[in-house]
């Protein structure tokens, strides 16, 4: 993975990275580590974490802290914290990314169902938010927060509607404290990314019976899927002191996808370059 940021930028730095061990989550990391972070990785599969912590080390040197953790229970997210700030001193950044999610109609989900998700994404990200919050507070701290959103966050989208709700409510949470918490010199801000393949994602969301039917590729302008080293790169400008100015923001990187969907006249696409002589001709017709 190529890195825009020059060695050692993140030195110093102490990076929790919720969900950290698989996907965009391990990608960010591995970023963050190799641009000379601690990182802290949690999630709720002991033993993938503790792999995926000592994978790291293995690979890039540094040091990964991984700990089961299920971002829904407060008290468990505290024990991370208070792990990490035993072994690093404290926790300069946290990356809110866990998340759950899949593909359903909605009238087949059960409230079960529902709250699983909202309860991951949402609850998970104020808990861990308002935990390392009331500690930075306390103890002056300069940090920030990095919140892994979607495009839907705005627009919303069917089908996933459980996840839309609650990444709509993680956006929310980034604003709002973006504007209450920058006296104290915490900054929030949020990725919202297009589709980036990842096993977590992909498998609960574009399944081969759907894809048979349609092709996410085609609503994408830049015909192609978001690569890990693109968005890791976003993710270290975001939480590096470069970025010090940068408080509230969303930033969408998703080769222009969800724009695509919006434009009233882009599915004219579809029309083949042949036949605009005919089209021009209808529509000067008409005066
Ligand atoms: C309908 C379903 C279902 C499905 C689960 N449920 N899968 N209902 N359709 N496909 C129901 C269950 O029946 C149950 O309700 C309730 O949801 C909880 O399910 P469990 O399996 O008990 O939950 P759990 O083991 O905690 O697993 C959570 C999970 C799972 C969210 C369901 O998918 C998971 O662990 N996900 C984590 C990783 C992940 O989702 N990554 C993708 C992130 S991608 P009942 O009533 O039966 O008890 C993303 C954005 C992508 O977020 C945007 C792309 C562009
Ligand atoms: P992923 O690999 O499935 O990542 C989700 C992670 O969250 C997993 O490591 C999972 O680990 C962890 N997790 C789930 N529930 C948890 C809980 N209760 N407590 C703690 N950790 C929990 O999927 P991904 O694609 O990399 O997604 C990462 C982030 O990017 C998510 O916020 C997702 O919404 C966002 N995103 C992804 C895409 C995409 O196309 N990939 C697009 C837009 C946004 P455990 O199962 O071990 O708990």
């Amino acid at each position: 993975m190529e890195l825009m940021l020059k060695e050692n930028a993140l030195q110093g730095k102490t990076i929790l990275v919720t969900g950290g061990g698989t996907g965009l989550g391990r990608s960010m990391s591995e970023a963050f580590l190799k641009l000379g972070a601690n990182i802290v990785i949690c999630s709720r599969k002991q033993d993938v974490i503790e792999k995926a912590a000592s994978d790291m080390m293995q690979q890039h040197g540094g040091q990964v802290l991984g700990l089961a953790c299920d971002v829904r229970k407060y008290d468990e997210v505290e024990k991370v914290i208070e792990a990490a700030y035993a072994k690093f001193g404290g926790i300069d950044v946290l990356v809110n990314n866990a998340a759950g999610n899949f593909i359903s109609p909605t009238e087949r989900l059960s409230n079960k169902a529902f709250d699983v998700i909202v309860d991951i994404v949402l609850k998970g990200s104020y808990n861990c938010t308002l935990a390392l919050g009331k500690k930075w507070i306390a103890e002056k701290r300069k940090a920030s927060v990095l919140s892994i959103v979607t495009t839907y966050s705005w627009t919303g989208s069917g089908y996933v509607v459980p996840s839309a709700c609650a990444k709509a409510g993680v956006l929310a949470l980034t604003r709002s404290l973006a504007a209450e918490w920058g006296k104290y010199g915490i900054r929030l801000n949020a990725i919202a990314p297009g589709p980036f393949p990842t096993e977590g994602a992909f498998s609960r969301l574009f399944p081969e019976a759907a894809t048979k039917l349609m092709d996410p590729k085609k609503r994408i302008p830049l015909q192609r899927y978001g690569e890990h080293h693109e968005l890791a790169n976003l993710a270290c400008y975001l939480v590096s002191d470069f970025a010090s100015y940068i408080n509230g923001e969303v930033v969408t990187i998703d080769g222009g996808e969800w724009l695509y969907g919006a434009g009233e006249f882009n599915a004219f696409d579809a029309v083949p370059q042949e036949m605009w002589d005919l089209i021009e001709k209808q529509v000067r017709g008409k005066g």
